[in-house]
């Protein structure tokens, strides 16, 4: 009672005349508590940041919308790259241009200000969400349907620790991962970026790539070298939606939807996860980015979470009647950055404006900029101002698609292999000569999938030119087969002049992201895998059906027709785990976090 009776006071004695006292929540907590050093420390930093620094900070322009010299005068407080941007305009840009990028707006951002106001670095954010993969170069994890399967959260962990390393290699500070999604219907585009259907096996997974990529709670390290910023997304219900429609909505009894959504971060907090990105889907009608009750009661409320919450891609756009260059009602709702890629400038003006105006409280921005800095204080930012390229890891180029890393990637993906069926021609024999077809057997890009170099990948992208160090699922079918006597041909279309001992056919879905996979039903429609099955079934080769996916699809025409049936998700650039399994070199231990479809519908 007495903390909201000193926030009643407060809010009235700032209000000046209001008589009635503004939402409790919308007015910070009264420090009951003798402020925290790192409190007192945020305290006076923003007791000095003029407005428009302090506005500047709650703006997250995307790369190429802005230039140095925008970043010198009005202090992003973070940026990010787009799925489609690289830095200078290049998509397929050298690590040492990512890293140039950094140290050009960092250096921007810390340059001394007028008057002796404080400066505040920015910061980087990027989606590495199986491995750093916006760059040529880098170890492409299996996505997270994948390690679902693998239900293996120290081998989590260390792909956590591993993407880290190769992300500090370009002087970013942030990385937008893990999604801890909860995919419910998987004709949902973005199905393959959720761990499980099951909370119960999301959050461990969630929970383990949070320390792998922050570091643990406690320890020296946390958030120092070999480390970076996690951020679980997109809270919540994103994957909830109806008929799985990507940014949908979400409908239900709000108890029984935090049980299933909200469910998996209690455990990345607890793993000291320092963001939370909003959803842009809405919960009863309501979209997520303004959403008081959910992102300040219940995310700071109820699950204590003292980070700091990012919007997605102005998401704040869509909450009912907002633009994205003007919306308070989402920092009034207790998001704390905008993620406005283009509009920045319209936005900072408009909000500026806002608080001159008083719709937006004082208070409430000194809020939203005081856990952006709790933030960059725990990262390290606020310490000492150490440029990008002068920090651990940075520049030691050989780190991305290390060996060590790709053996990470590699276990993953042998771990991740789904067995549904073998009717007895797996192991393969050793000596065996194999045939291996389908035009996915050869492609890293289709076994990579979306957010891989390009924001929905695709199969222009080409195995020599974009994954140099990468493996194909073919290359390790071939590797594998020399190496036990025997012999694999590649025959895209399953012609041969002597009839293997066994034909592997590799076939699946293409490269898709967010809204592009969205799906009316799960009918797999491509009939490549099933000619080539039904071709081998005629001249009696025993077969091996590896479908790659991000999701579970109807597939009982080809599961019939197979005599072994692995469901192998989106494996990335390590296709010889898969080989692995296949050889039975590893066990198959992958399980469904899914339910499998015996209907289309
Ligand atoms: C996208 C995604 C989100 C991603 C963000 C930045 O729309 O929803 O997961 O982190 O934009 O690329």
């Amino acid at each position: 009672m007495r903390a909201f009776l000193l926030a009643t006071a407060a809010a009235i004695g700032l209000a000046g005349c209001t008589t009635v006292p503004a939402p409790a929540a919308s007015v910070p907590p009264a420090q009951t508590a003798p402020m925290s050093d790192e409190d007192a420390r945020i305290a006076d930093l923003v007791t000095r940041m003029s407005l428009e620094r302090k506005v500047a900070q709650l703006i997250q322009p995307q790369i190429g919308s802005f230039t140095a010299d925008d970043m010198r005068r009005y202090r992003f407080g973070s940026y990010l790259n787009g799925g489609n941007r690289g830095p200078y305009g290049d998509e397929f840009a050298p690590a040492s241009q990512w890293l140039r990028h950094a140290d050009e707006m960092y250096l921007a951002s810390v340059e001394p200000l007028a008057g002796g106001e404080p400066v505040i670095p920015t910061m980087w954010g990027t989606d590495a969400v199986h491995g750093h993969t916006n760059v040529v170069r880098a170890t492409i994890f299996p996505h997270n349907i994948g390690l679902g399967a693998a239900r293996d959260p120290d081998l989590v962990r260390r792909i956590g620790e591993a993407t880290a390393v190769e992300i500090e290699v370009t002087g970013i500070d942030w990385n937008f991962s893990p999604t801890v999604a909860v995919a419910r219907d998987d004709r949902w585009g973005r199905t393959y970026e959720s761990y499980s259907e099951d909370p119960a096996i999301v959050a461990p997974l969630g929970a383990a790539l949070v320390e792998g990529l922050q570091g643990r709670k406690g320890e020296a390290d946390r958030l120092g070298a070999g480390h970076v910023i996690a951020t679980a997304k997109h809270f919540f219900g994103d994957g909830g939606t109806d008929q799985g429609v990507d940014q949908g909505e979400v409908t239900g009894d709000i108890e029984a939807l935090k049980a299933i959504h909200a469910a998996p971060y209690p455990a990345t907090i607890d793993a000291g996860v320092e963001a939370i990105m909003a959803s842009f889907n809405s919960i009863n009608g309501v979209k997520m980015h303004g959403n008081k009750m959910l992102l300040t009661d219940v995310l700071r409320g109820e699950l204590g979470f003292d980070g700091l919450v990012v919007g997605d891609w102005n998401g704040h756009g869509q909450v009912a009647g907002c633009t994205n260059t003007d919306c308070p009602q989402s920092l009034l709702a207790g998001l704390d950055i905008y993620m406005v890629p283009d509009d920045w400038k319209g936005l900072y003006e408009t909000l500026i404006a806002q608080v001159r105006d008083g719709t937006i409280p004082v208070p409430v921005l000194d809020e939203a900029v005081s856990r952006i800095l709790r933030v960059k204080l725990r990262a390290g930012l606020l310490d000492e101002f150490v440029q990008p390229s002068a920090r651990p890891n940075a520049g030691e180029y050989q780190l991305l698609g290390s060996p060590e890393h790709r053996a990470i990637a590699r276990e993953a993906v042998a771990k991740s292999q789904v067995l549904l069926k073998n009717d007895g021609v797996l192991p393969l024999a050793e000596g065996a000569d194999i045939l291996v077809a389908g035009s996915a057997a050869d492609s890293i890009a289709q076994a990579a999938g979306g957010w891989t170099l390009t924001w929905q990948g695709g199969l222009e992208l080409a195995n020599a030119e974009h994954f140099p160090g990468a493996t194909s699922i073919w290359q390790g079918l071939k590797d594998a087969a020399e190496a036990r006597g025997g012999s694999a041909t590649l025959s895209v279309d399953g012609t041969y002049s002597a009839k293997p001992d066994a034909a592997i056919v590799v076939f699946g879905e293409e490269p898709y992201a967010e809204f592009a996979g969205d799906r009316k039903h799960l009918g797999f429609s491509d009939e490549e895998g099933l000619g080539l099955l039904r071709k081998f079934a005629a001249e009696g080769v025993p077969t091996v059906a590896v479908f790659l996916s991000g999701r579970p699809m109807w597939m009982n025409r080809e599961l019939n027709l197979a005599d072994a049936f692995v469901a192998s998700w989106l494996p990335g650039s390590e296709g010889a785990g898969v080989a692995d399994v296949l050889t039975g070199a590893v066990p198959a231990t992958g399980k469904l976090g899914f339910s499998w479809h015996e209907r289309c519908d």
